[in-house]
Protein backbone atom coordinates (compact mmCIF):
# COMPACT_ATOMS: atom_id res chain seq x y z
CA UNK A 1 0.00 0.00 0.00
CA UNK A 2 1.49 3.13 -1.34
CA UNK A 3 1.46 5.55 2.41
CA UNK A 4 -0.14 8.22 0.81
CA UNK A 5 -3.41 6.12 0.51
CA UNK A 6 -3.34 5.48 4.26
CA UNK A 7 -6.00 7.52 6.17
CA UNK A 8 -3.55 7.64 8.70
CA UNK A 9 0.06 8.08 8.45
CA UNK A 10 3.03 10.30 10.18
CA UNK A 11 6.10 8.63 11.21
CA UNK A 12 8.13 11.94 12.38
CA UNK A 13 7.75 15.59 13.25
CA UNK A 14 8.74 16.93 9.51
CA UNK A 15 7.40 14.65 6.85
CA UNK A 16 5.33 16.40 4.35
CA UNK A 17 2.01 17.51 5.90
CA UNK A 18 -1.12 17.07 4.69
CA UNK A 19 -3.83 16.11 7.16
CA UNK A 20 -3.93 17.71 10.78
CA UNK A 21 -6.34 17.77 13.29
CA UNK A 22 -6.77 21.61 14.84
CA UNK A 23 -8.18 22.02 18.35
CA UNK A 24 -10.73 23.98 19.78
CA UNK A 25 -11.27 26.77 22.70
CA UNK A 26 -15.22 26.51 22.30
CA UNK A 27 -16.29 26.56 25.82
CA UNK A 28 -12.74 25.87 27.66
CA UNK A 29 -13.55 25.44 31.17
CA UNK A 30 -10.37 26.30 33.68
CA UNK A 31 -9.33 23.68 35.81
CA UNK A 32 -9.66 24.14 40.03
CA UNK A 33 -6.49 24.06 41.58
CA UNK A 34 -5.99 20.52 42.56
CA UNK A 35 -2.63 18.81 43.09
CA UNK A 36 -2.44 17.68 39.43
CA UNK A 37 -2.60 21.47 38.35
CA UNK A 38 -0.83 22.53 40.98
CA UNK A 39 2.35 20.43 40.05
CA UNK A 40 2.62 22.24 36.99
CA UNK A 41 1.35 25.95 37.68
CA UNK A 42 3.77 28.91 37.61
CA UNK A 43 3.37 30.71 40.59
CA UNK A 44 2.76 33.79 39.22
CA UNK A 45 -0.50 31.91 37.74
CA UNK A 46 -1.96 30.07 40.69
CA UNK A 47 -4.40 33.24 41.32
CA UNK A 48 -5.83 32.91 37.49
CA UNK A 49 -7.32 29.14 38.88
CA UNK A 50 -7.77 30.32 42.60
CA UNK A 51 -10.42 33.00 40.32
CA UNK A 52 -11.62 31.07 37.52
CA UNK A 53 -11.10 26.60 38.53
CA UNK A 54 -14.12 25.34 37.57
CA UNK A 55 -15.67 27.90 35.64
CA UNK A 56 -15.76 28.92 32.16
CA UNK A 57 -12.12 30.79 30.56
CA UNK A 58 -13.31 34.20 30.60
CA UNK A 59 -15.19 34.79 27.21
CA UNK A 60 -12.59 37.46 25.82
CA UNK A 61 -9.90 35.15 25.98
CA UNK A 62 -12.09 32.98 24.41
CA UNK A 63 -12.64 35.28 21.03
CA UNK A 64 -9.11 36.04 20.99
CA UNK A 65 -7.87 32.67 20.98
CA UNK A 66 -10.61 31.16 18.57
CA UNK A 67 -9.50 34.25 15.81
CA UNK A 68 -5.88 32.93 16.04
CA UNK A 69 -7.15 29.00 15.39
CA UNK A 70 -8.92 30.03 12.68
CA UNK A 71 -6.21 31.85 11.59
CA UNK A 72 -4.10 28.45 12.03
CA UNK A 73 -6.27 26.83 10.04
CA UNK A 74 -6.32 29.27 6.88
CA UNK A 75 -3.03 29.37 6.79
CA UNK A 76 -2.59 25.39 6.66
CA UNK A 77 -5.58 25.21 4.42
CA UNK A 78 -3.57 27.77 2.13
CA UNK A 79 -1.09 25.49 2.63
CA UNK A 80 -2.72 22.23 1.11
CA UNK A 81 -3.15 20.51 4.11
CA UNK A 82 -6.31 19.31 5.25
CA UNK A 83 -7.64 20.47 8.31
CA UNK A 84 -9.91 18.81 10.67
CA UNK A 85 -11.70 20.02 14.32
CA UNK A 86 -13.07 18.40 17.24
CA UNK A 87 -16.64 18.17 17.45
CA UNK A 88 -18.26 20.86 20.42
CA UNK A 89 -18.62 18.82 23.73
CA UNK A 90 -20.64 19.99 26.91
CA UNK A 91 -17.23 20.43 28.79
CA UNK A 92 -19.26 22.66 31.93
CA UNK A 93 -21.33 19.28 32.27
CA UNK A 94 -19.75 17.61 35.60
CA UNK A 95 -19.34 14.25 35.32
CA UNK A 96 -18.61 11.45 37.63
CA UNK A 97 -16.86 8.07 38.38
CA UNK A 98 -17.54 5.75 41.04
CA UNK A 99 -14.73 7.50 43.09
CA UNK A 100 -15.30 11.21 42.31
CA UNK A 101 -16.59 13.92 40.33
CA UNK A 102 -15.09 16.92 37.82
CA UNK A 103 -16.11 18.78 34.95
CA UNK A 104 -14.45 18.78 31.34
CA UNK A 105 -11.46 20.95 30.27
CA UNK A 106 -11.11 21.64 26.66
CA UNK A 107 -10.76 20.08 23.28
CA UNK A 108 -7.93 22.59 22.37
CA UNK A 109 -5.11 20.64 22.51
CA UNK A 110 -5.36 17.08 20.37
CA UNK A 111 -1.11 16.74 20.75
CA UNK A 112 -2.10 16.02 24.07
CA UNK A 113 -4.89 13.37 23.76
CA UNK A 114 -3.47 11.12 20.68
CA UNK A 115 -0.16 10.52 18.91
CA UNK A 116 0.44 8.91 15.62
CA UNK A 117 3.26 6.11 15.19
CA UNK A 118 2.86 4.95 11.26
CA UNK A 119 -0.35 4.06 10.79
CA UNK A 120 -1.44 3.75 14.18
CA UNK A 121 -3.26 6.53 16.32
CA UNK A 122 -2.64 5.90 20.06
CA UNK A 123 -4.90 7.17 22.38
CA UNK A 124 -3.66 8.22 25.67
CA UNK A 125 -5.23 7.67 28.74
CA UNK A 126 -4.31 10.86 30.43
CA UNK A 127 -4.04 11.94 34.04
CA UNK A 128 -5.82 15.11 35.00
CA UNK A 129 -9.38 14.08 35.79
CA UNK A 130 -10.74 16.85 33.83
CA UNK A 131 -9.95 15.71 31.10
CA UNK A 132 -10.90 12.16 31.55
CA UNK A 133 -13.50 12.24 28.70
CA UNK A 134 -11.96 14.88 26.57
CA UNK A 135 -10.73 12.22 23.68
CA UNK A 136 -14.83 12.00 23.52
CA UNK A 137 -14.48 15.51 21.45
CA UNK A 138 -12.27 13.39 18.57
CA UNK A 139 -14.30 9.94 18.65
CA UNK A 140 -16.11 11.10 15.33
CA UNK A 141 -12.98 11.84 13.89
CA UNK A 142 -11.28 8.50 15.55
CA UNK A 143 -14.37 6.55 14.42
CA UNK A 144 -13.78 7.66 10.29
CA UNK A 145 -10.09 7.19 10.31
CA UNK A 146 -10.64 3.35 12.45
CA UNK A 147 -13.80 3.28 9.18
CA UNK A 148 -11.34 4.07 5.99
CA UNK A 149 -8.67 1.79 7.86
CA UNK A 150 -6.46 3.05 9.93
CA UNK A 151 -5.52 1.36 13.60
CA UNK A 152 -6.59 2.89 16.47
CA UNK A 153 -4.71 1.91 19.80
CA UNK A 154 -6.59 2.75 23.12
CA UNK A 155 -4.46 2.73 26.38
CA UNK A 156 -6.42 1.51 29.72
CA UNK A 157 -7.60 4.78 31.65
CA UNK A 158 -6.85 5.00 35.42
CA UNK A 159 -9.24 5.16 37.96
CA UNK A 160 -7.49 8.32 39.12
CA UNK A 161 -8.90 7.73 42.21
CA UNK A 162 -7.15 7.40 45.52
CA UNK A 163 -3.98 6.65 45.73
CA UNK A 164 -3.17 7.97 42.14
CA UNK A 165 -2.04 10.83 42.74
CA UNK A 166 0.72 11.28 45.57
CA UNK A 167 -0.59 13.41 48.25
CA UNK A 168 2.96 14.58 49.94
CA UNK A 169 4.19 15.39 46.27
CA UNK A 170 5.56 19.30 47.56
CA UNK A 171 6.08 21.50 44.33
CA UNK A 172 8.34 23.26 45.69
CA UNK A 173 10.61 19.91 46.84
CA UNK A 174 10.93 18.53 43.03
CA UNK A 175 13.93 16.01 43.92
CA UNK A 176 14.21 13.69 46.46
CA UNK A 177 17.52 11.51 46.41
CA UNK A 178 18.64 13.02 43.46
CA UNK A 179 15.77 11.76 41.83
CA UNK A 180 12.52 13.84 40.21
CA UNK A 181 9.72 13.50 42.15
CA UNK A 182 6.04 13.70 40.14
CA UNK A 183 2.41 14.15 40.98
CA UNK A 184 1.55 10.69 39.98
CA UNK A 185 2.48 7.81 41.17
CA UNK A 186 3.01 4.12 39.74
CA UNK A 187 -0.18 2.55 40.98
CA UNK A 188 -1.62 2.43 37.44
CA UNK A 189 -0.72 3.30 33.50
CA UNK A 190 -0.30 7.02 32.92
CA UNK A 191 0.51 9.13 29.95
CA UNK A 192 -0.38 12.46 27.68
CA UNK A 193 1.28 11.95 24.37
CA UNK A 194 2.79 14.91 24.25
CA UNK A 195 5.26 13.75 26.38
CA UNK A 196 6.34 11.60 23.14
CA UNK A 197 8.54 13.09 20.56
CA UNK A 198 8.49 10.82 16.78
CA UNK A 199 12.27 10.81 14.60
CA UNK A 200 10.70 7.43 12.45
CA UNK A 201 11.66 4.64 14.46
CA UNK A 202 13.23 6.98 17.23
CA UNK A 203 10.53 7.50 20.00
CA UNK A 204 11.65 10.24 22.41
CA UNK A 205 9.38 9.99 26.00
CA UNK A 206 10.33 11.41 29.29
CA UNK A 207 8.65 10.67 32.71
CA UNK A 208 6.43 14.11 33.97
CA UNK A 209 3.32 15.19 35.91
CA UNK A 210 1.16 13.26 33.97
CA UNK A 211 3.07 10.21 32.03
CA UNK A 212 4.31 7.46 34.31
CA UNK A 213 7.36 5.00 33.91
CA UNK A 214 4.10 2.15 33.34
CA UNK A 215 2.60 4.11 30.99
CA UNK A 216 5.88 4.41 28.60
CA UNK A 217 6.31 0.88 29.37
CA UNK A 218 2.15 0.09 27.85
CA UNK A 219 3.65 2.18 24.84
CA UNK A 220 6.68 0.20 24.50
CA UNK A 221 4.64 -2.84 24.64
CA UNK A 222 2.39 -2.36 22.45
CA UNK A 223 3.94 -0.36 19.35
CA UNK A 224 6.08 -3.33 18.84
CA UNK A 225 9.41 -4.20 17.64
CA UNK A 226 9.52 -1.92 15.06
CA UNK A 227 9.56 1.10 17.37
CA UNK A 228 12.30 2.12 19.48
CA UNK A 229 11.13 3.96 22.85
CA UNK A 230 14.18 5.80 24.39
CA UNK A 231 13.35 7.29 28.17
CA UNK A 232 14.82 10.88 28.50
CA UNK A 233 15.37 13.37 31.15
CA UNK A 234 16.18 16.77 31.32
CA UNK A 235 16.21 19.83 33.40
CA UNK A 236 11.98 20.94 33.52
CA UNK A 237 11.46 20.52 37.02
CA UNK A 238 7.53 20.25 36.41
CA UNK A 239 7.69 18.38 33.40
CA UNK A 240 4.37 17.82 31.37
CA UNK A 241 4.82 17.81 27.66
CA UNK A 242 8.19 17.28 25.80
CA UNK A 243 7.81 19.50 23.02
CA UNK A 244 8.55 22.80 24.75
CA UNK A 245 11.83 21.43 26.08
CA UNK A 246 13.79 19.19 22.30
CA UNK A 247 11.69 19.63 18.80
CA UNK A 248 13.53 17.84 15.76
CA UNK A 249 12.94 19.94 12.74
CA UNK A 250 14.43 17.69 9.85
CA UNK A 251 16.55 14.49 9.23
CA UNK A 252 19.61 15.82 11.22
CA UNK A 253 18.54 18.13 12.80
CA UNK A 254 16.81 19.21 16.47
CA UNK A 255 15.78 22.42 18.04
CA UNK A 256 16.57 22.43 21.70
CA UNK A 257 15.72 24.43 24.88
CA UNK A 258 18.97 25.62 26.30
CA UNK A 259 17.47 26.30 29.82
CA UNK A 260 16.72 22.40 29.97
CA UNK A 261 18.34 20.65 27.73
CA UNK A 262 22.35 20.55 28.94
CA UNK A 263 22.74 17.00 26.93
CA UNK A 264 21.28 14.75 24.44
CA UNK A 265 20.72 11.37 24.36
CA UNK A 266 23.99 9.57 22.09
CA UNK A 267 21.33 8.97 19.06
CA UNK A 268 21.37 13.03 18.52
CA UNK A 269 25.65 12.78 17.96
CA UNK A 270 25.45 13.32 14.59
CA UNK A 271 22.26 16.11 14.61
CA UNK A 272 23.06 19.44 14.20
CA UNK A 273 21.78 21.06 17.72
CA UNK A 274 19.94 23.89 17.40
CA UNK A 275 19.73 26.48 20.04
CA UNK A 276 16.82 28.07 20.84
CA UNK A 277 17.12 31.80 21.39
CA UNK A 278 15.08 33.34 24.52
CA UNK A 279 12.07 33.62 24.49
CA UNK A 280 10.29 37.09 23.83
CA UNK A 281 8.09 37.02 27.34
CA UNK A 282 4.72 37.85 27.19
CA UNK A 283 3.83 40.94 28.80
CA UNK A 284 0.97 39.92 30.87
CA UNK A 285 2.30 36.80 32.00
CA UNK A 286 -0.53 34.49 30.65
CA UNK A 287 1.29 31.83 30.78
CA UNK A 288 -0.89 29.87 33.36
CA UNK A 289 -0.18 26.68 32.33
CA UNK A 290 3.12 26.39 30.99
CA UNK A 291 6.72 28.09 30.94
CA UNK A 292 7.92 30.81 28.28
CA UNK A 293 9.01 28.25 26.46
CA UNK A 294 6.07 27.88 23.92
CA UNK A 295 8.50 29.84 22.07
CA UNK A 296 9.40 26.22 20.25
CA UNK A 297 6.11 24.42 20.13
CA UNK A 298 6.14 24.83 16.65
CA UNK A 299 4.38 23.10 13.59
CA UNK A 300 6.56 21.68 10.75
CA UNK A 301 4.74 21.82 7.39
CA UNK A 302 7.63 19.97 5.95
CA UNK A 303 12.09 20.33 6.47
CA UNK A 304 11.64 23.76 5.59
CA UNK A 305 8.73 25.31 6.01
CA UNK A 306 7.56 25.86 10.07
CA UNK A 307 4.82 27.34 11.56
CA UNK A 308 5.91 29.62 14.50
CA UNK A 309 4.21 32.74 16.57
CA UNK A 310 4.91 36.06 14.97
CA UNK A 311 5.94 37.42 17.97
CA UNK A 312 9.20 35.24 18.14
CA UNK A 313 11.18 37.32 16.45
CA UNK A 314 14.39 35.81 17.54
CA UNK A 315 13.69 32.49 16.81
CA UNK A 316 12.61 33.60 13.60
CA UNK A 317 15.32 35.01 12.85
CA UNK A 318 17.38 32.10 13.99
CA UNK A 319 15.45 29.82 12.27
CA UNK A 320 15.77 31.96 8.93
CA UNK A 321 19.98 31.90 9.82
CA UNK A 322 19.96 27.80 9.80
CA UNK A 323 18.16 27.78 6.26
CA UNK A 324 14.45 26.60 7.67
CA UNK A 325 11.02 29.14 6.00
CA UNK A 326 9.68 30.47 9.18
CA UNK A 327 5.76 30.58 8.52
CA UNK A 328 4.77 33.57 10.92
CA UNK A 329 1.42 33.59 12.58
CA UNK A 330 -0.12 35.34 15.58
CA UNK A 331 -1.21 33.25 18.19
CA UNK A 332 -0.17 34.65 20.82
CA UNK A 333 -3.83 34.84 22.62
CA UNK A 334 -3.38 30.85 22.28
CA UNK A 335 -0.69 30.29 24.49
CA UNK A 336 -2.79 31.46 28.00
CA UNK A 337 -4.74 27.63 27.41
CA UNK A 338 -1.45 25.70 27.82
CA UNK A 339 0.01 25.64 24.44
CA UNK A 340 1.11 27.07 21.02
CA UNK A 341 0.76 25.25 17.89
CA UNK A 342 2.60 22.00 18.33
CA UNK A 343 0.29 21.23 21.23
CA UNK A 344 -3.03 22.80 19.48
CA UNK A 345 -2.46 20.10 16.13
CA UNK A 346 -2.50 16.37 15.54
CA UNK A 347 -0.60 15.50 12.69
CA UNK A 348 -2.60 12.58 11.29
CA UNK A 349 -1.03 12.49 7.55
CA UNK A 350 2.34 13.07 6.28
CA UNK A 351 3.98 12.06 3.37
CA UNK A 352 7.09 9.67 3.90
CA UNK A 353 8.34 6.52 5.14
CA UNK A 354 9.56 4.67 8.29
CA UNK A 355 12.73 5.07 8.76
CA UNK A 356 15.60 5.33 11.19
CA UNK A 357 17.40 8.38 11.62
CA UNK A 358 20.48 7.48 13.41
N1 LIG B 1 4.95 22.08 30.02
C1 LIG B 1 5.96 22.59 29.20
C2 LIG B 1 6.32 24.00 29.47
O1 LIG B 1 5.82 24.59 30.42
O2 LIG B 1 7.10 24.56 28.76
Amino acid sequence: MKELSRPVWSCNEWDPLKEVIVGSVEGAIVPVFDEAVKAITPEHAEWFFREYGGKPFPDEMIEKATVELDGLVKVLTELGVTVRRPDSMDFSKEFQTPWWKSRGLYAAMPRDVFMVFGDTIIEAPMAWRTRYFEHLAYRPLMNEYFDKGGRWLVAPKSTMAEGFYDETYDRNEPMKDGKKRFVITENEIAFDAADFIRCGKDVFVQKSNVTNEKGIEWVRRHVGSEFTIHEVDFGDMHPMHIDTTIVPLAPGKILINPEWVKKLPPFFDSWDVLIAPEPTKSEDKALYFSSDWLTINTLSIDEKRIIVEEQEQPLIDALKSWGFEPIPIPFRNFYPFGGSVHCATLDVRREGTLQSYL
